[in-house]
């Protein structure tokens, strides 16, 4: 599909079409279109905070090191993420016992901590007749074919590699019970990476050819077709498996590639990104793509995937993710250590910060996920989301909105101090001293290093926690009313909920605060 001014011209060589038009405000196509795309379940609420990864966790010791520091530094953290070198050669769905002897035990341990372990898994299985599960795909017809009925082989890490139809139902359901044993030594969750499917080849497309045949849930097709839905399969594999085998308990699933409608099964993230602060600014409209596209769970790897990022680089890009809903630092295997405390002080404190305020935005978070539960919004939105007759708003690719509550706006440039920023109209305070500001007006706005300029709607009702209190911060209207809710419930499984609403109203003297709850 090309845009060209008011012409969107759609190029095709074969199979139907068929276009679905909505009208009407952002909000209100994004959930027409998840209405028909589908939704994002409720995660589990630890999956809202922290995690922590790296290529390069290799051993136990490593692992239980970096969440010991993050205690130690005063850090909360919900998850550790370890990548292919804890597997042996690289294999999907195994994890070295010689490294993580005593995984069962090992997971406990983390969790007294609060810490989850996520593994990651990529969909190619290694070509070898000493490979069980190449066995036993190959039995029971599991892998892509090429046209004269070979298998379709290709190299990834654990070397040449056969790659499983997703789009056979009868292999998902064969793949997704391969999770159940991890599932039993208290793995959390899991990383599909390189499922586009991703293949080592340096000419043409760096995946299956095109000419590899697929089953496509019984109508039988080539991968052309299957291209794009291969991710969103073995997500969707992934999720039931975790959803059946573990019912009480909410899936958690990050996936590379997707698809429309990959929101129902799976979160994502914007890949392998060099350390730049080019890279960082286009987080804020990939995300926001990804958001308008009903995929509201996404963020980036903090700092970027490739490189060694400065410690201001890696500070900002950190208090940028604070308020995207997946919060990871990831980075590749051949860079340095990169943690709150690589750089020292004052970033360690600034990160501290960060991190502890968005744990204590918790509720606001949670809530925004029971939101996208109902109709589908994503947690960070454009500028135009609310304003859509603003074009001026249209364009604005360097801040983005928080529910409806937040106004983000992160710092973008090494040295900068103060940033310009778009207000939209109406009155907002800033965050951090409640001052004043009035848009729709361009401002330019204090930026120290301790602080990312953050603003807060008027009207607004901001739910966060202080210990074990829940406090309700009011932004007072300006006039007419605002409004806030909180959903709640046990953070996990699919027990009782409540949602207390709230309104507020400018009274000549002082205001009126309405409370309702349901569930
Ligand atoms: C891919 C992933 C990256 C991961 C690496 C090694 O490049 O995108 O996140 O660290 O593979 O598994």
């Amino acid at each position: 599909m090309t845009f060209a001014g008011n012409i969107a011209t759609a190029a095709f060589t074969g199979g139907a079409l068929r276009y679905y038009v909505a009208t009407g405000s952002p909000a209100q196509v994004v959930e027409r279109y998840t209405e028909l795309t589908g939704r994002s379940p409720l995660p589990p609420r630890w999956a809202l905070g922290y995690h922590q990864s790296r290529w390069g966790y290799r051993t136990e010791e490593a692992v239980r090191e970096t969440a010991r520091l993050f205690q130690t530094f005063d850090l909360p953290l919900s998850a550790i993420h370890l990548d292919i070198d804890v597997q042996v050669g690289y294999r999907a769905f195994t994890i070295d016992p010689e490294r993580f002897p005593k995984l069962g035990e090992f997971t406990q341990e983390l969790a007294a901590y609060g810490v989850r372990f996520i593994t990651i898994l990529n969909p190619g299985i290694k070509y070898s007749r000493k490979s069980k599960l190449f066995l036993e795909g190959r039995m029971l017809e599991a892998f892509c074919k090429l046209p004269n009925r070979e298998l379709a082989i290709a190299p990834v890490w654990c070397g040449w590699s056969v790659f499983p139809d997703f789009t056979d139902p009868a292999v998902r359901q064969w793949w997704s019970r391969q999770y159940e044993f991890m599932l039993d030594l208290g793995v959390a969750g899991f990383w599909h990476d390189m499922n586009e499917p991703a293949a080592f080849i340096a000419w043409g497309d760096r995946s299956l050819p095109r000419v590899t045949r697929h089953k496509l849930e019984g109508r039988c097709g080539d991968h052309r077709e299957a291209h794009n839905v291969y991710g969103l399969l073995q997500a969707q594999a992934g999720y039931e498996s975790l959803s059946q085998y573990r019912p009480n308990q909410r899936p958690f699933i990050v996936s590379r590639s997707g698809w429309a409608g990959l929101q129902r099964y799976a979160w994502t993230w914007t890949g392998d990104i060099e350390c730049t602060w080019e890279c960082m600014h286009q987080t804020i409209p990939t995300v926001l793509g990804l958001g308008l596209s009903g995929i509201p769970y996404s963020g980036s790897d903090i700092g970027g995937f490739q490189g060694n990022p400065s410690a201001e680089l890696y500070l900002r890009w950190f208090q940028m993710a604070t308020f995207m809903p997946f919060y990871r630092s990831h980075c590749s295997n051949n860079v340095e250590y990169r943690t709150p405390w690589t750089y020292g002080e004052p970033y360690l404190s600034i990160m501290r910060e960060f991190l502890q305020l968005r744990y204590r935005l918790m509720p606001y978070f949670y809530t925004l996920a029971w939101e996208a539960t109902q109709k589908g919004y994503p947690f960070v939105r454009p500028l135009f989301w609310y304003n859509a007759d603003d074009s001026a708003l249209w364009s604005v690719d360097d801040a983005f909105y928080l529910g409806d509550a937040l106004l983000v706006c992160p710092v973008l440039e090494a040295g900068a101090r103060s940033r310009l920023a778009v207000i939209p109209k109406g009155r907002w305070y800033s965050f951090w001293d409640d001052a004043i500001l009035k848009g729709p007006a361009q401002v330019e706005l204090h930026a120290p290093l301790e602080q990312m300029p953050l603003l807060v709607k008027a009207g607004s009702i901001l739910p966060m926690t202080a210990d074990e209190y829940l406090i309700l911060h009011l932004y007072a209207p300006l006039e007419g009313a605002g409004k806030g809710c909180i959903y709640n419930d046990a953070g996990d499984g699919y027990g009782e909920w409540r949602l207390d609403q709230f309104s507020d109203s400018a009274l000549s003297r002082g205001f009126r605060v309405t409370v309702g709850a349901a569930g």
